[in-house]
């Protein structure tokens, strides 16, 4: 059985759901969608650009490649950190993908194009379930993204294929979905008001595992493995911290489904409970973030994800 961030959620009906004793696809099947299409909003996600980039910089000083010739980073976001790959290797061709529009035409409309960059770091709207490399992947990245992507714990085999033997497969997910930014989201979401619209919106993210389960999952294709946990203390910076850091993203589902005043009516009750959980001190708001990190160098293995050799040779 899958092992999950142990939480047991409010759901629909009243009734409390363990997400421990379920299995992912029964529990899949009973509340979640398949896929979520999220209108993301790039300049609200990039409000807090350090704090969400420390985890990818810490993730990719533990991985030593040292002259990739091509990189992808899967759900790349606005970009900004996807760049940073192009300065790292300086031989490497960079592409970052991500399902979302609006992510994508940020990333495009970055200033990432420093002449050294040039023609070597472009961006793609596509899904990572459907995606297929045009040829062999040297490091595979993934940052932030796979808590969003329902099922990925069975996807890691098939993502595996994409890399070449003896490349790299480094990829972060929270693992903080028991904190009150979440079960306060899916207890405001489980009001009478909201709940015929918010069911599901709001709920804690059981397909993300805990560290011992990835590494699990990547053993049988690994030569080297490195699975960790870290919790930061964020100390955020002004009014209502917590409030704008989760706006960027754990809202998006709820505020993609609400209109203007429905949403000020949501983020004051929610926006209460932050402040209540979250107390603003002398110093900033403290916002500890807990997330998980792995990095495997990927061992020969029967490719699932690459295209035919005669496609590689074109
Ligand atoms: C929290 S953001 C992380 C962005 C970036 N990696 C970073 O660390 O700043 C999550 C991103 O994953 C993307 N995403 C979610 N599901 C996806 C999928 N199935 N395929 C591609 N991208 C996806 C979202 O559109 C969003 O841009």
């Amino acid at each position: 059985m899958t092992s999950f961030v142990g939480l047991a959620v409010e759901i629909i009906d009243g009734k409390s759901l363990d997400i421990k004793n379920l299995s992912l696809h029964s529990y899949l099947d009973i509340k979640i969608p398949e896929r979520c299409r999220l209108k993301w909003d790039p300049q609200e996600y990039l409000r807090f650009s350090d704090e969400r980039g420390r985890p990818f910089r810490d993730l990719l000083a533990r991985v030593p490649a040292t002259a990739p010739g091509y990189v992808v980073d899967l759900g790349c976001g606005p970009g900004n950190l996807t760049a940073t790959l192009a300065d790292r290797w300086p031989d490497a061709h960079v592409l970052g993908l991500d399902s979302s529009a609006e992510m994508i035409q940020r990333a495009c409309e970055g200033d990432f194009g420093g002449s050294a960059r040039t023609g070597r770091l472009s961006f793609t709207e596509a899904d990572l379930f459907t995606w297929r490399p045009e040829r062999p992947v040297d490091v595979l990245i993934s940052n932030a993204t796979f808590q969003w992507v329902p099922g990925h714990l069975d996807l890691l085999d098939d993502l595996v294929g994409a890399v070449r033997p003896g490349g790299w497969f480094a990829f972060q997910v929270p693992g903080n979905f028991g904190e009150p930014s979440h079960t306060e989201l899916a207890a405001v979401c489980a009001l009478p008001r909201w709940r015929d619209r918010l069911a599901g919106a709001g709920l804690a993210r059981p397909w993300v595992a805990e560290p011992a389960a990835y590494l699990e999952r990547l053993a049988p294709h690994a030569t080297h493995l490195d699975v960790w946990e870290t919790t930061y203390l964020q100390v955020l910076a002004g009014e209502d911290a917590v409030l704008r850091w989760v706006r960027g993203t754990a809202l998006r589902p709820v505020l993609s489904e609400l209109d203007e005043a429905e949403q000020a009516a949501f983020l004051e009750d929610y926006g209460a409970r932050l402040r209540a959980a979250y107390p603003q001190q002398a110093y900033g708001t403290l916002l500890p973030y807990r997330r998980i990190f792995a990095v495997a160098q990927i061992a020969q293995i029967a490719p699932t994800r690459l295209p035919s050799s005669k496609s590689i040779m074109q």
